[in-house]
């Protein structure tokens, strides 16, 4: 199995050492168009081998696709990340260049690669990296709910002041601070709903604060987040890679699904060896209907920005 990361900046790096550190992989190939970056991140990740027990080769490259040959995942985190105070979609300007130009020489070397999309605004680049390339559509998968529910589940905890292994919890709808849709009707502790134990108003602040989850961040830390993006893609590959069957939310080209069509957004997906074996139908009430079309209306018009 051999996994491309193209962008070797934190959260690139930070998915390859996860997917090293779950040794599924027996390659993975870091690049960057930063002269050395790639392959001293790649080395250093490599002389974590034998202190965290992995045999996955890493190897870095700067700019040299074929290096990338027969990837049968390839992971998208290149781009700039956003600054406090801005939003994802104004990274759009910076960003679609470098993902049309990294889509398109990935599929030179890899046609029959499954891609993950993370750079940002996710949705509209995972849907022009469709455009870009032509794969089919079970083929190209956006990154941002995975992430996104992780700090749903991590936000319930907080409120339960429960175990999180007890949380579960999914977010929907655009990878963005206003059009993400934190299901909170849906969300439980050890299969009971969270609304036994939790205060509307309570949930309501949860589902705000998970909106916010990588602003909040971004505040923080002055750039944007790595260490749960870059666990959230590996956890995507890993699925892919051991072909896990596993439900998560992703951004996926919809053709009718949930009322929606020609355009990428997230919603609940099965993850196996062939990328998206299927989109889950989830039963929304009128009110997260009414959410999930105002988020696709907010990804369209990011969409008509490219
Ligand atoms: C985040 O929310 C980078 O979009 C990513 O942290």
């Amino acid at each position: 199995m051999k996994v491309t990361v193209v962008g070797a900046g934190a959260v690139g790096a930070s998915c390859a050492e996860y997917i090293a550190i779950k040794d599924f992989a027996s390659e993975v190939v870091l690049l960057d168009i930063k002269e050395g970056y790639a392959e001293g991140k790649a080395m250093d990740l490599m002389q974590c081998a034998s202190l965290n027990g992995f045999d996955t080769k890493i190897t870095g490259t700067t700019g040299d696709y074929s290096k990338t040959a027969k990837s049968d995942i390839c992971v998208i985190t290149s781009g700039i990340p956003r600054k406090p105070g801005m939003t994802r979609e104004e990274l759009i300007g910076i960003n679609a260049g470098i993902v049309k130009d990294v889509s398109e020489n990935l599929i030179k070397h890899s046609p029959d690669t499954i891609l993950i999309v993370v750079s940002n605004p996710m949705d509209t680049m995972t849907y022009l990296a469709h455009k870009s390339t032509g794969l089919p559509k079970n083929k190209i998968i956006g990154m941002g709910g995975a992430l996104d529910s992780a700090r749903f589940k991590y936000r319930l905890a907080e409120a339960l002041d429960a175990p999180i292994s007890d949380v579960d919890g999914m977010v929907l709808g655009m990878h963005s601070d206003t059009g993400m849709i934190p299901l909170t009707s849906h969300a439980t502790r050890n299969s009971i709903k969270v609304s036994e134990f939790l205060s509307d108003d309570r949930l309501v602040q949860v589902a705000e604060d998970t909106k916010v989850g990588g602003a909040t961040l971004t505040k923080l830390l002055g750039t944007s987040a790595w260490y749960a993006p870059g666990a959230a893609v590996s956890a995507m590959v890993q699925a892919i890679a051991c072909d896990l069957k596993k439900i998560f939310p992703c951004s996926t080209l919809l053709d009718g699904e949930y009322g929606l069509n020609d355009l990428c957004i997230g919603v609940p997906v099965i993850i196996g060896r062939n990328g998206i074996e299927e989109i889950v139908k989830l039963d929304l009430s009128d009110s997260e209907k009414a959410h999930m079309a105002k988020s696709a209306e907010a990804v369209k018009v990011v969409n008509g920005l490219l």
